[in-house]
């Protein structure tokens, strides 16, 4: 089954051509972020009004990529939700309206759900069940994934997603946006452990996290220290080891719960060496497996929405969309 992945959740405009869940036939990302760098954070407002003049282009481009007409696809998805409203709507309304013109089978998929899916897109796959982190700009919580579709949040952050404390921070020190990349690159060169900063493991038999008082932190250093521009990459490696702390150490705690076999890390962040670093050592002090996508797949992408949307479309209880179907913000769910 060949399945057309559309993703406008939050500041990507992308489109994938993936055949029975696992192939990528062909992955196309038009990324906003030079628009939305000079404002440190993605504007609503120009994202929407750029997934509207990129869908047509993007999904044009996923197709010729694949060597397929339209009229070769056996289904279309688009995310639904958690993401931005006027974003949501314009992917979610093309595959509503191809759907229904062209007489396609179409569904709306929860973006965490394709991001847990994103781990089946390349190399081996873990035995169900798994424990995950999802780590991205939006979300941050742990998973025990039973099925493609069935997935039990073990805990979020109570605040700030841990990517969003990347680019905050990273605007903190006037670095630009998205700040993940930027401020990991830097860290390469810091000292991770020249400051210590606080670590909020809050109940450690517990899964949340809360990632912003991190953040004051580290703005709090920065209005104290005249000097902090001289050692920025030790800032940035600092800031980073505090995250990739409480992420790896809440990850292998919930496994060790769970008794998991494998574990993942999927989103944005998971394409943070350290974090991956770091989770493999403490995976194989247990005997456990990392699984973590190519980064090509650690960011929004719409490979993982078609990947998701096989197992909604084709399991044993098949689900398809309907018109009246809308999108959501938050975590709603579902079906
Ligand atoms: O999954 P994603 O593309 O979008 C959301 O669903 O949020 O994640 C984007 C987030 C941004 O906050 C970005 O700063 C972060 O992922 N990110 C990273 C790295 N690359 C991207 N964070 C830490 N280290 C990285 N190398
Ligand atoms: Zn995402």
């Amino acid at each position: 089954m060949k399945i057309l992945g559309i993703e406008t959740s939050c500041d990507e405009t992308a489109a994938a051509v993936v055949k029975d869940g696992t192939r990528i036939l062909s992955s196309v990302v038009a990324s906003q972020v030079e628009l939305h760098h000079p404002y440190g954070g993605v504007v609503p407002e120009i994202a929407a009004r750029h997934h509207l003049e990129s869908i047509v282009p993007v999904v044009s481009s996923a197709l010729l990529r694949a060597g397929l007409e339209i009229s070769e696809i056996d289904a279309i998805a688009a995310t639904r939700g958690p993401g931005l409203t006027g974003p949501l709507l314009v992917g979610f309304s093309f595959v509503k309206a191809v759907g229904y013109a062209l007489n396609l089978p179409w569904i709306g998929i929860d973006h965490l759900e394709g991001h847990l899916n994103s781990v089946f897109l390349s190399g081996p796959a873990p035995a169900f069940p798994f424990t995950a982190l999802l780590v991205s700009g939006g979300h941050t919580a742990i998973y025990l994934v039973r099925s493609h579709t069935d997935h039990y949040c073990m805990g979020r952050t109570r605040d700030d997603a841990a990517g969003e404390a990347f680019d905050k921070v990273a605007k903190m020190l006037g670095l630009g946006y998205p700040g993940g990349g930027i401020i990991s690159k830097l860290a390469e060169t810091g000292d991770p452990e020249r400051i210590r900063f606080p670590r909020a493991f809050m109940d450690r038999s517990a899964f949340d996290f809360s990632f912003s008082g991190l953040k004051t932190a580290v703005k709090r250093y920065i209005y104290t220290h005249d000097d902090y521009r001289s050692h920025i990459n030790d800032i940035a490696a600092s800031f980073q080891e505090a995250c990739v702390d409480v992420l790896s150490q809440k990850l292998i705690a919930a496994a060790l719960k769970n008794g998991s076999r494998y574990v993942a890390v999927v989103g944005g962040v998971a394409a943070n060496q350290r974090l991956r670093q770091r989770v493999a050592h403490e995976a194989a002090k247990h005997g456990m497996e990392l699984v973590v996508p190519p980064p090509s797949l650690c960011g929004d992408n719409g490979a993982m929405i078609a990947a998701a949307a096989f197992h909604r479309l084709s399991g044993p209880d098949p689900e398809t969309g309907d018109l009246s179907d809308d999108v959501y913000s938050r975590y709603l769910r579902r079906k």
